[in-house]
């Protein structure tokens, strides 16, 4: 197995267990160990299609998504790959032991929850519902969805909605750890596009944002992106990569996943517009291409995880040998957790520094 792949399955399930822990780590630098570790944030105006394209990106149908206020709380979704043939199930943070194998159920259970915060209200709250999903045909991600940013309040809203929102966005995509996934729909002025604003703000050399045009299929007939995608009309690092999730309607008929992503594949091949971009267009393009960078930015950044894993690991030995005095049993254990997996970071680490660098990466 790859080097650099299983130092990212160790990262990511010492992010897991550093949030299962939440706020007992006492005396330890854990938040800052999470915040290290890089995550993908989705950002956009409303109903730019920010929930769809997380979902294609982890190829099952599990989010609300719909015109309108929908996602109003964050969703940390972290994805966990398991061996090939195991069943997939998602695992909420409030629900520990519940595995869910139907993911309409998933669906049904962030709704439930969100209203649990929020009342049925379009109120929104920044705590977070954390949601693990284990499974064979996903990449090693921790993926956050979020409320879209919007100029009013509709009706049921406090006037304050609109700073509130922002405020809750920006906290996530102001940090150096944070892939901005910048969500943008065609069918509009991206001159105007909110999710360009604020990536340009907080990542002025775009070094850790991706440009993504979402709703190509909604654009007006006889008008195309292609100085968008081309990179001409609003230059970025990392290229444009075009998306067309599903329409209202196709959510409405049920279309599933794979025949959703053959839409789209079928859209960017038989365009007479976008056909000579087609293999570097679409959400599966756009998951290969965000594994790729998050490998390279957890290689980029491995000297400073490293040391922050040592320290934990001084830490976290300390912390334990206080316990039954300082932290409750539970707690205690997911210390001991967390340790071991620092543990075996800096073993993975340690047995293929080769000229100081892991090898084995694709
Ligand atoms: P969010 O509010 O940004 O999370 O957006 P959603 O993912 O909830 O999508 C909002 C609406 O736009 C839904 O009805 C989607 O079906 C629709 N939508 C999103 N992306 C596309 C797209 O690429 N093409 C079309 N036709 N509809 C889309
Ligand atoms: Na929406
Ligand atoms: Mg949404």
């Amino acid at each position: 197995m790859a080097t650099m792949e299983s130092l990212i399955v160790t990262v990511n399930r010492i992010q897991r267990a550093c949030t299962v822990l939440g706020d007992h780590g006492g005396d330890t630098n854990l938040p800052t160990l999470w915040e290290a570790l890089p995550s993908v944030v989705v950002v956009g105006g409303q109903s730019s299609g920010k929930s769809s394209v997380l979902e294609s990106i982890v190829g099952r149908d599990f989010l609300p998504r719909g015109s309108g206020i929908v996602t109003r709380r964050p969703l940390v979704l972290q994805l966990h790959k398991t061996e090939r043939g195991l069943q997939e199930y998602g695992e909420f943070l409030h629900l520990p032991k519940k595995k869910f194998t139907d993911f309409s159920m998933v669906r049904k259970e962030i709704q439930d929850e969100t209203d649990r915060m929020t009342g049925k209200s379009k109120q929104i709250s920044p705590v977070p519902i954390h949601l693990s999903i284990y499974s064979p045909n996903v990449v090693n991600l921790t993926l956050i969805d979020l409320p879209g940013l919007t100029k009013v309040a509709v009706e049921g809203q406090p006037e304050s909605i609109v700073q509130d929102i922002e405020i809750m966005v920006r906290s996530y995509v102001e940090k150096p750890n944070c892939i901005i996934l910048a969500i943008t729909p065609a069918n509009q002025d991206i001159a105007t596009s909110d999710a360009m604003k604020l990536s340009r703000e907080v990542d002025p050399t775009g070094e850790r944002t991706f440009g993504v045009l979402t709703k190509l299929d909604l654009m007006d007939k006889g008008t195309n992106a292609i100085d968008v995608l081309e990179g001409r009309a609003y230059p970025l690092q990392h290229p444009w990569v075009g998306i067309v999730n599903r329409s209202q309607a196709d959510i409405k008929k049920n279309v599933d996943m794979i025949a959703s992503r053959r839409k789209e594949r079928e859209f960017f091949a038989s365009s007479p517009d976008y056909g000579h971009l087609a293999s570097k267009m679409g959400s599966e393009y756009l998951a290969k291409v965000l594994s790729k960078h998050l490998k390279s930015v957890i290689r980029a950044r491995l000297p400073a995880i490293t040391s922050l894993i040592n320290k934990s690991i001084e830490e976290l030995e300390a912390e334990l040998s206080h316990l039954g005095r300082s932290v409750a049993v539970d707690a205690g254990a997911q210390l001991y957790t967390i340790l071991e997996l620092c543990r075996a970071f800096d073993r993975i680490f340690k047995e293929h520094l080769d000229g100081g660098r892991p090898g084995g990466d694709r």
